[in-house]
């Protein structure tokens, strides 16, 4: 069976948000303070957790990622990752995180069936990395990112978000980064999907525009076909430095066409869309009686529902209820 949606997409990508909590406070992401998290019972064990996925899996889903809030702060995530590696379905198990806690775990997370791992991080410098995220720990990313390095995880991402009059000057120093340490680096433009509700499409700062400021000082970028039609970044490699940098341009390029991935929050909803406004509740029913098929069922409904596209930019556009911490990105 597959995870059609009514214009053809389908669906083989899920992601698994397990904790809406976080240990910094990103403002684009998070409020700085009175956050209601979820209460511990509301969100999903590691059991429930599991066999929600197997039964995305037995629809068509091939391929996880472990999203948050910071997932790292999920006590005994590799148990949860060995859960799910034992899948027979999944090809692939992903992880974005903020790297903090990423020293102590690398190890364990890749002998635990961990595939690949992207890391959020929008600046090298240690007072603005202070002013975006609202705490003072640039010092653990970078140690969790040589820790993931050493535990032998190779093509990592690093992300950073793109919002205007923000990272223009950490442009160039994360690309010459991210060449020092053969790390892919990929270019996010701001969404809106903040609580604080600053947002607006004066605040995004395109890819093109990044574009331009990297050839500028770093020479010219070639376009680098995508392996993965789904994919939503645009890939580029530098024709005079060994390296690639992409760009995600949610926001001025919408990719919504191809998209193949569900989400699944921690508290066990479904959603078709980052932005959708609409949820479907696994959480009770994997909380009675229900059956695989029952759950499948509700599963294709959420598929069934799926927007054609996320809309940001038209007159009917409507921030979603939740903010990026409480989705999962
Ligand atoms: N716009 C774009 N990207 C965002 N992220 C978090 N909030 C936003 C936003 N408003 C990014 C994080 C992380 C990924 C899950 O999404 O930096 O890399
Ligand atoms: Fe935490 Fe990620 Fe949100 Fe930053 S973007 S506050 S790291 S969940």
């Amino acid at each position: 069976m597959k995870l059609l949606d009514t214009f053809g997409r389908s669906h083989t990508s899920l992601r698994l948000s397990v904790t809406d909590r976080c240990n910094i406070r990103c403002f684009y992401c998070m409020p700085s303070e009175q956050i209601e998290f979820l209460p511990r019972p509301e969100v999903l064990s590691f059991e429930e957790l599991t066999r929600a996925t197997k039964i995305f899996c037995q629809l068509g889903i091939t391929k996880l990622r472990l999203t948050g809030g910071e997932p790292l702060v999920r006590r005994d995530l590799p148990e949860l990752v060995r859960q799910l590696s034992r899948i027979p379905e999944i090809q692939e198990i992903a992880m974005t995180t903020n790297a903090i806690l990423l020293e102590r775990s690398a190890v364990e997370l890749r002998s635990a069936g961990l595939h690949r791992i992207n890391i959020s991080l929008d600046t090298l410098d240690s007072q603005q990395f202070k002013e975006i995220t609202r705490r003072d720990n640039l010092q653990d990313v970078m140690r969790g990112i040589q820790a993931a390095q050493q535990a032998g995880f190779t093509e990592i991402r690093l992300n950073a978000v793109a919002v205007k009059g923000l990272i223009e000057s950490q442009i160039i120093p994360l690309a010459r980064f991210c060449l020092e340490h053969a790390l892919k680096l990929r270019f996010i433009e701001f969404m809106p999907l903040n609580s604080s509700g600053r947002w607006s499409d004066e605040d995004v700062l395109t890819g093109a525009k990044i574009r331009d400021i990297i050839e500028q000082d770093m020479g010219p970028l070639v376009p680098v076909k995508r392996s993965d039609p789904a994919q939503p970044a645009s890939d580029f490699r530098l024709a005079e430095h060994d390296g690639s940098i992409g760009f995600i341009n949610s926001v001025s390029q919408p990719f919504c066409q191809a998209c193949n991935r569900l989400r699944l929050t921690a508290d066990g909803k479904i959603r078709n869309c980052l932005f959708s406004q609409e949820e479907w509740d696994l959480r009770s029913l994997l909380r009675s009686e229900a059956t695989d098929q029952r759950i499948q069922q509700t599963i294709l409904e959420c598929v069934k529902n799926k927007k054609a596209a996320h809309g940001i930019g038209s007159s009917d556009f409507k921030k979603p209820q939740r903010a990026m911490y409480q989705i999962g990105g």
